[in-house]
């Protein structure tokens, strides 16, 4: 099915110069980027996107890093683009994370894991309306 989902590269792969190589993993899969754009999160918009995690001992860890620099807003399409944007980006722990996957290629760190990738295309549609308003 053509879906569409929302990446981000965080703030940790924006200070690392990684959004090219990023969406050059995403174009050669075959996905399209259908908008993009580098922003700063404030703590309002942190909280919305990470509500899930609001009772967990590291919320405050993870507003501070999400709002601590500029990230690359992008959105995604293409068949199950959700789940195979999770494939190539991998598990949330870094050091977990398969090899050729882009945590475990660039990242070492389970705070500092430079993507994020909705994990539903429910969450999909929300972020994307969070993010860019669609
Ligand atoms: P992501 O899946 O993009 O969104 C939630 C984030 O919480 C996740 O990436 C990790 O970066 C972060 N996270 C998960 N577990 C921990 C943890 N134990 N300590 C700090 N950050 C975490």
């Amino acid at each position: 099915m053509v879906e569409r989902t929302f990446v981000m590269v965080k703030p940790d792969g924006v200070a690392r110069n990684l959004i090219g190589v990023i969406m050059t993993r995403f174009e050669r899969k075959g996905l399209k980027l259908t908008n993009a754009k580098m922003m700063h999160i404030d703590r309002e918009l942190a909280g919305l996107h990470y509500v899930e995690h609001k009772e967990k001992a590291f919320f405050g860890e993870l507003v501070d890093f999400i709002t601590s620099g500029p990230v690359f807003a992008m959105i995604w399409e293409g068949q199950d683009a959700v789940k195979n944007a999770r494939s190539l980006i991998g598990r949330t722990n870094p050091s977990e994370a398969a090899p050729g996957t882009i945590r475990a290629d660039y990242a070492l760190d389970v705070s500092s894991n430079i993507v994020h990738g909705s994990d539903s295309i429910e969450s999909a549609q929300i972020e994307i309306r969070n993010f860019f308003g669609e």
